[in-house]
């Protein structure tokens, strides 16, 4: 099995959505949807990989995979709870309605159903695939209620004794929404209360709703965001939101707002770490395969970003680095040449008005008081993909960069997490020029 430092990466063939993301038993697990068969989207199953200190990871392999009738063709997203000691892994179950004779893993014509079901393992490192499945909330039959197709990805959590379980789902692919259910003992849910809003778009997808302090944090990734016939339409966002758990009753506080104003960031996962701080991952998401980084992998698509911490300051979410991600590099001594060879690596820099810093043929300006990022000369030349990114305007006349460049994904945090801009790349060149004030390289004696 394979290792990846910093950020998982896809152990061959095919990943998207960070699940089941938690602390459990002096472990990070994070499971992922995986097509283990071919570097493209297919059947749905969850690969697994484990870390001490989310940053090296651990791959294991297939953790759950279809078995059931209600999930034979996917084993869609969901999340993870620790209960009495045992590990409950939620997720999504898919069932086409018809068969491709000619490709078994996608739907002709888009036609399923889904329902949600569960997997417990007393371990967090085995899973009974067989036999210790349930399904717990079938197939809706209500389009009021939800849409049969398309509800999905449940997030679950403990409050006062009781579980509950936000899903995403949507009203005729017209109006996104979000569902609440209730459970006693994590294993018999009733539903209780939903809530739409323009806001979620066409569809809602992920949904994770936390507190931070006293206040709710929604965070989610609608579909239909952004014109369809450009990638992506769909975007991982966050609002502020007021939350009653007794009745289950959501409202949003304003308009959402971009977790990442890069192009690539979806459908991220948050859970406490170790120490209690609310944590990140999200999947980001490339066009092509990478080759084989020579460890035997093989082609893969699909990495994990960062680990993140998530703050609010100033009614604003804030992302900044994990603090583990720290104490894995140190600075630089001598050759910066040398140094940017070897990734990954990290920069400081501050960026003037009309200055621009240029890692690696990854072009981060500072214009028109944004921070405007070119991948155009690290990207392929793809028709309906975007190049070039930028954030809202900015405070002040110049801006904090902390810039992290692996070989396939540069991550920008502006001004301290105030914004974050992260990009996939493709055969970096080996340039730097501009305003940097630190380099940093991986620490090898960990
Ligand atoms: C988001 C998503 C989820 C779904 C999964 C399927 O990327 O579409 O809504 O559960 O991916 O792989």
């Amino acid at each position: 099995m394979w290792n990846d430092t910093l950020h998982m990466k896809a152990p061959g063939n095919w990943i998207n959505d960070p699940n089941g993301f938690i602390y459990y038993r002096g472990e990070y697990h994070l499971f992922y949807q995986y097509f283990p068969y071919a570097p493209r989207w297919g059947t749905m199953h969850w690969g697994h990989a484990v870390s001490r200190d989310l940053v090296h990871w651990e791959h294991l392999g297939v953790a759950l995979y279809p078995t059931k009738g209600y999930d034979q063709n996917g084993v869609f997203s969901g999340t993870a709870l620790e209960l009495d000691g045992k590990l409950c892994l939620y997720y999504s179950a898919v069932r086409y309605l018809r068969q491709d004779e000619e490709d078994i893993h996608i739907p002709p014509d888009d036609a399923y159903v889904t329902s949600q079901a569960m997997v417990i393992s007393e371990d967090g490192r085995t899973f009974d695939n067989m036999g210790a499945k349930r399904q717990i909330i079938p197939v809706l039959g209500d389009e009021s209620l939800g849409d049969a197709k398309d509800t999905r990805d449940p997030k679950v959590w403990k409050q006062d004794g009781l579980y509950y379980m936000i899903l995403g789902s949507t009203f005729r692919k017209e109006q996104g929404k979000a569902l609440f259910y209730r459970s006693r003992d994590g294993l018999h849910w009733e539903y209780v209360n939903q809530y739409s809003s323009p806001e979620f778009r066409t569809m809602l997808e992920c949904p994770d709703l936390f507190r931070l302090g006293e206040t709710y944090v929604l965070l989610g990734s609608p579909m239909g965001v952004t014109p369809p016939e450009i990638e992506y339409a769909n975007h991982a966002m966050w609002g502020l939101a007021d939350f009653d758990h007794p009745t289950c009753t959501l409202s949003l506080k304003g308009p959402l707002e971009y977790v990442d104003y890069g192009l690539d960031l979806y459908a991220p996962q948050t859970t406490l770490d170790r120490e209690g701080r609310r944590v990140f991952i999200g999947w980001m998401r490339m066009p092509q395969a990478a080759a084989d980084p020579g460890d035997g992998r093989g082609p893969w698509n699909g990495m994990m970003s960062l680990p993140r911490v998530v703050e609010l300051r100033q009614g604003k979410l804030c992302f900044t680095p994990h603090p583990n991600v720290e104490s894995l590099f140190r600075p630089v001594e001598g050759d910066w040449n040398q140094a940017i060879r070897q990734r990954p690596f990290r920069l400081k820099a501050t960026l003037h008005a009309g200055e621009a810093l240029d890692v690696c043929g990854y072009r981060i300006a500072l214009e028109d008081g944004r921070i405007v990022t070119d991948r155009s000369q690290v990207f392929p030349h793809l028709p309906n993909h975007r190049t070039v990114a930028q954030t809202p305007a900015l405070d002040g006349e110049s801006c904090r960069l902390d810039v992290f460049v692996d070989d396939h994904l540069i991550e920008v945090f502006v001004d301290d997490g105030r914004y974050v801009v992260s990009h996939v790349v493709y055969g970096l060149k080996d340039r730097l020029e501009g305003p940097v004030e630190e380099l940093f390289t991986l620490r090898e004696d960990r």
